[in-house]
């Protein structure tokens, strides 16, 4: 495995590849089975699998964790060696951004905006530009790297539509994997910031959100009636959060949304072909997850 930082370093390595299928895995890092699932599925695909690891400080607020957000190089290019990743591209701030950032972590260069119907709503609605920073970040891999296939997670199912959304309308030569979300063994789905959660407490609290998704989930196979979106989800939720009121642990959902699962408009009855979106705080960590009901 050949771990490399330039441009030009790869691009002697992808000359090598000529004839190869490529795909691509981005990521931020801080590996975990999510992640190892992604990997593995580029390893079935393609001939080759380029990993890139790279925190883009573009997708990060003001008041988000970029500075904290874990980086354990060492320890990521051991797990990407040990599943037989042929190369790890981990460029520097100022290669993957050579007109520079602004003192406010903007971009000064191009950026791409993806639609606002996608992207200022759910998450995009607590994290102004988040989805202007990942699109223009993944556009930039593309290009540098060139898979013919790049995977993603649907853990971040709206990262993914508005990926795939770009693709389709800038007309990028490049196929689009979705790999289902991995989870521990009690639902809670894995993420690289599920290292925040300090206590065990905390732990037991983020399997909420999880909680909240499948019961809401059981509700409607129960049922063969359409059951009605906001008054069904605040019975559920509710359930849920009540045994944690008067504990040490904080829990507040920001958001908890039904979309239609192809175009991500609001869904105003919970059926089969639904997808749930929800964040919450679990303490000062912002989790995320969904579900198909
Ligand atoms: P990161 O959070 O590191 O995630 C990298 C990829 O792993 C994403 O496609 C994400 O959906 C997927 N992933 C994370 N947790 C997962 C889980 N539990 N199951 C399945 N897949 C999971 O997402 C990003 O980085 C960045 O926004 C990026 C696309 C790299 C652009 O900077």
């Amino acid at each position: 495995m050949q771990a490399v930082s330039t441009v030009a370093e790869y691009n002697a390595i992808y000359t090598e590849w000529t004839g190869r299928t490529v795909a691509l895995v981005p990521t931020m890092g801080a590996l975990h089975e999510g992640h190892m699932a992604l990997i593995r599925r580029a390893k079935a695909l393609a001939d080759r699998v380029v990993v890139s690891i790279f925190v883009n400080p573009l997708q990060f607020g003001p008041q988000e964790d970029l500075a904290r957000y874990p980086r354990p190089l060492e320890q990521d290019l051991s797990i990407c060696r040990d599943l037989g990743v042929d190369a790890v591209f981990h460029p520097a701030v100022s290669t993957l951004y050579p007109s520079g950032l602004d003192k406010a972590g903007l971009e000064n260069g191009t950026t791409v905006l993806p639609p606002a119907l996608l992207s200022e709503r759910f998450c995009g609605a607590f994290r102004p530009g988040h989805f202007t920073g990942v699109a223009t970040v993944v556009l930039k891999l593309l290009n540098l790297l060139r898979p013919q296939i790049a995977v993603f997670g649907e853990k971040d199912a709206q990262q993914l539509k508005i990926i795939q959304q770009m693709v389709l309308d800038l007309h990028l030569p490049v196929q689009i994997i979705s790999q289902p979300t991995i989870r521990e063994a009690n639902g809670l789905a894995m993420s690289s910031r599920n290292r925040y959660l300090q206590t065990e407490e905390e732990r037991q609290a983020a399997l909420c959100l999880y909680q909240i998704l499948t019961q809401t989930r059981a509700a409607v196979a129960q049922t063969d009636q359409p059951l009605e979106t906001p008054g069904t989800l605040r019975r559920i939720s509710e359930a849920v959060l009540a045994p944690w009121q008067n504990t040490n642990v904080s829990i507040r959902i920001q958001y908890l949304e039904a979309v239609d699962q192809e175009s991500f408009a609001p869904a105003d009855c919970l059926k089969p072909g639904v997808k749930l979106l929800m964040a919450a705080y679990v303490g000062n960590v912002r989790l995320i997850d969904n579900m198909d009901l």
